[in-house]
C-alpha cells in the first residue's frame, strides 16, 4: 500500500490464496490501515493466518463462512465490536470456489453450489456490512477506499464478450456463469449504493497460482496482490460500477 489510505479492510476467505496474501502485504505495509480484519471459515486450520495475526498488531480473526447466515450474523457482530463508530470502509469479497465443470461434468448441483458462494454470498454478505460501510462512508468525503468501498474478486472468466475464439478454451460452466453473475451483482450494487458513497467495483486478480488457479498459472501470489493494492489505493469516482484486473485495466463486462 502506497499511502494510508483507510482505517479499516476485511478480506473474506483469507485462510489461503490470494486472501491471505491480501492480509500479509496489508499487515506489512507502512501506511497500512489499523485494523485488518482477516475472515475465514475455519481459522483454526490456517496456520499461515494464526501466524499473521500474532506477528502484527491490528489484525483480528474473525470466523465466517460466506454460505451461511448465521454465521454473517455473528461475524456481524463481531466486527461491530472491532470498529465501532469508525465504520468499515473496505469490503473484499475474495471468498470463492471453482470446481472443474465442462458440458460433459456440469451438473445442476456444480452449478447450483458455484451460484451460492460466488455470487449470491458477496451480495448478502455486503447487506450484512452495509450499515458499517454506511456508517464510514459519512465520516468523509469523495469516493474510494478512504471513504467506503465494496471490492468484489472476480475473474475475467465471468466476461461474457471475452467468452469467444482464444477466450472461450477454458471450458467452465459453474465458474464463468457465477463470476458473470458477481459482475451484475457489482452493477446492481454500485447503482443502489452511490448515494451512499460507497463505491462498488469487481477486480481481476490475473491467472494467479493458488489452489484455485494452479501451478502453471502465469503470475505469483505476490506479484498479483501487490498488482491488486496499488490498484485499490488509487481508486476514485471514476471506477465506480467499474470492472478492472490487476493492472488497472478496464475490462469488458
Ligand atoms: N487464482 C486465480 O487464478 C484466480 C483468477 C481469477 C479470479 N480469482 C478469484 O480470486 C479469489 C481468490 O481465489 P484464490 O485463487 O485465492 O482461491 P483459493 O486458493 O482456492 O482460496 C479460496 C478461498 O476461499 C475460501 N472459501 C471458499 N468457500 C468459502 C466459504 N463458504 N466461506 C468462506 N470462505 C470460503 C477458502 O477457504 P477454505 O480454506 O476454508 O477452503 C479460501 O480461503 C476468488 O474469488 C477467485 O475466484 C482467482
Amino acid at each position: 500500500m502506497s499511502a494510508s489510505l483507510c482505517r479499516s479492510v476485511l478480506v473474506t476467505g483469507s485462510s489461503r490464496g490470494i486472501g491471505l496474501q491480501l492480509v500479509k502485504e496489508l499487515a506489512k505495509s507502512s501506511n497500512r490501515p489499523a485494523t485488518i480484519i482477516a475472515t475465514a471459515r475455519n481459522p483454526t486450520g490456517s496456520t499461515d493466518l494464526q501466524e499473521l495475526s500474532k506477528t502484527y498488531p491490528g489484525v483480528h480473526i474473525v470466523t465466517l463462512d460466506v454460505d451461511s447466515q448465521q454465521s454473517i450474523s455473528s461475524a456481524l457482530e463481531e466486527v461491530q465490536s472491532i470498529v465501532r463508530n469508525n465504520g468499515l470502509n473496505c469490503l473484499i469479497n475474495n471468498a470463492a470456489v471453482g470446481f472443474s465443470t465442462d458440458i460433459n461434468t456440469v451438473t445442476p448441483e456444480a452449478m447450483m453450489k458455484t451460484f451460492q458462494i460466488n455470487s449470491v454470498a458477496p451480495l448478502f454478505v455486503t447487506k450484512a456490512f452495509l450499515p458499517l460501510l454506511q456508517t464510514a462512508a459519512a465520516q468523509s468525503t469523495g469516493m474510494g477506499i478512504h471513504r467506503a468501498a465494496v471490492i468484489n474478486v472476480s475473474s475475467i472468466l465471468g466476461s461474457i464478450t471475452r467468452n469467444w475464439g482464444e477466450g472461450a478454451r477454458f471450458k467452465n460452466y459453474a465458474y464463468r456463469t457465477s463470476k458473470a453473475a458477481l459482475n451484475m451483482v457489482t452493477r446492481c450494487l454500485a447503482a443502489d449504493l452511490e448515494s451512499d458513497g460507497i463505491l462498488c467495483m469487481s477486480l481481476h486478480p490475473g491467472w494467479v497460482r493458488t489452489d484455485m488457479g494452479g501451478p502453471h498459472a502465469d503470475l505469483t501470489v505476490e506479484e498479483s496482490v501487490s498488482g491488486l493494492l496499488t490498484v485499490l489505493c488509487n481508486l476514485t469516482d471514476n471506477d465506480h460500477g467499474g470492472f478492472k484486473d490487476y493492472c488497472g485495466d478496464n475490462l469488458p463486462w
